[in-house]
């Protein structure tokens, strides 16, 4: 089984990543994979959304969805005081997108394919904000701490208990609580799979990394450490793909063999589009039978 994976489009952020899209959508075409994945970060406008996933409309493949930050934030305070939150995205405008347009949304509906079982969640981390910010960061990739912030300001996870009339603004939860929260709900489709026989191993995909190891050198790990213990637990779970950092990545952590294939942002890259597809692309072979990692037993 052939599965391509990508990430962080940010349609949004720049016009060369708008344009960008429909070049990705020709090279997955002719890649032909079983699987396609989008690991998240499209745009915070569900419009943006569904223009990148109709450009991959023409592929006979299996497509599958998970959001990242970005596609939760709700942009306007007001919007937020009305009680419109990130839980909202998730789990009622950002699933009918992806039916619409024939994305499987995988945190709600994990798939079997070929014997192969596929798991997603957005994942969430549970440090506090701003926490560990080493001097180091990067120019390069300072979106990550805007990331942060970003999250601070527009990512509106609502404890609806305090959602009361007369309140001028919904609490947010911690980042921790909806970090576990979406973990718990992860073991639990992992754990369902585990027991099915139909499924030879399983596939989980996040939009944030599971393990410290995806990190970059020098900078704080950006995930739950709770979401890696949860993957390597599980015996079947062979490979995990995620995004959030904007580099690529190929690891093998636990046991798992960890990828990530972004896009990230593309306002001072002036390379040819068809260059750049290249670099935001990647393919992985599951082959029945085959353990080329050497697994032990978990
Ligand atoms: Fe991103
Ligand atoms: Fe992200």
């Amino acid at each position: 089984m052939r599965i391509a994976y990508t990430s962080d489009l940010h349609v949004d952020i720049s016009q060369r990543n708008w344009e960008l899209v429909p070049y990705l959508a020709e090279v997955v075409k002719i890649v032909d994979p079983d699987v396609f994945v989008v690991a998240g970060d499209i745009s915070p406008e569900i419009g943006d959304l569904e223009y990148a996933l109709d450009c991959f409309a023409n592929l006979r493949s299996l497509k599958l969805f998970i959001p990242g930050n970005q596609d939760v934030w709700v942009l306007s305070e007001d919007m937020q005081s009305l009680g419109h939150d990130s839980y909202e995205k998730y789990y009622f405008y950002l699933p009918e997108a992806c039916r619409r347009n024939n994305f499987v949304p995988l945190w709600m509906e994990p798939t079997v394919y070929g014997g192969v079982g596929f798991v997603g969640s957005i994942g969430w981390y549970d440090l506090g904000p701003g926490t560990e910010v080493v001097p180091s960061f990067s120019r390069e990739h300072h979106y990550l701490l805007d990331s942060i912030w970003n999250d601070m300001r527009w990512a509106c996870w609502a404890d609806i208990s305090t959602m009361v009339e007369g309140r001028p603004k919904p609490v947010k939860r911690p980042d921790s609580e909806v970090a576990r929260e979406f973990n718990l709900r992860l073991d639990q489709d992992i754990e369902a799979f585990a027991l099915d026989a139909g499924v030879r191993e399983i596939v989980v995909v996040t939009h944030y990394p599971p393990f410290p190891e995806m990190s970059l050198e020098g900078m704080p790990f950006c995930g739950s450490r709770e979401l890696g213990d949860i993957l390597s637990s599980h015996r079947k779970v062979t490979v995990s793909i995620s995004g959030h950092i904007h580099s690529r990545h190929d690891v093998v952590v636990g046991g798992v063999r960890a990828v990530r294939c972004p896009v990230g942002y593309l306002r001072r890259e002036h390379r040819r589009y068809q260059e750049l597809v290249k670099e935001c692309l990647e393919v992985i072979h599951l082959i029945e039978g085959e353990d080329f990692l050497g697994r032990h037993p978990r």
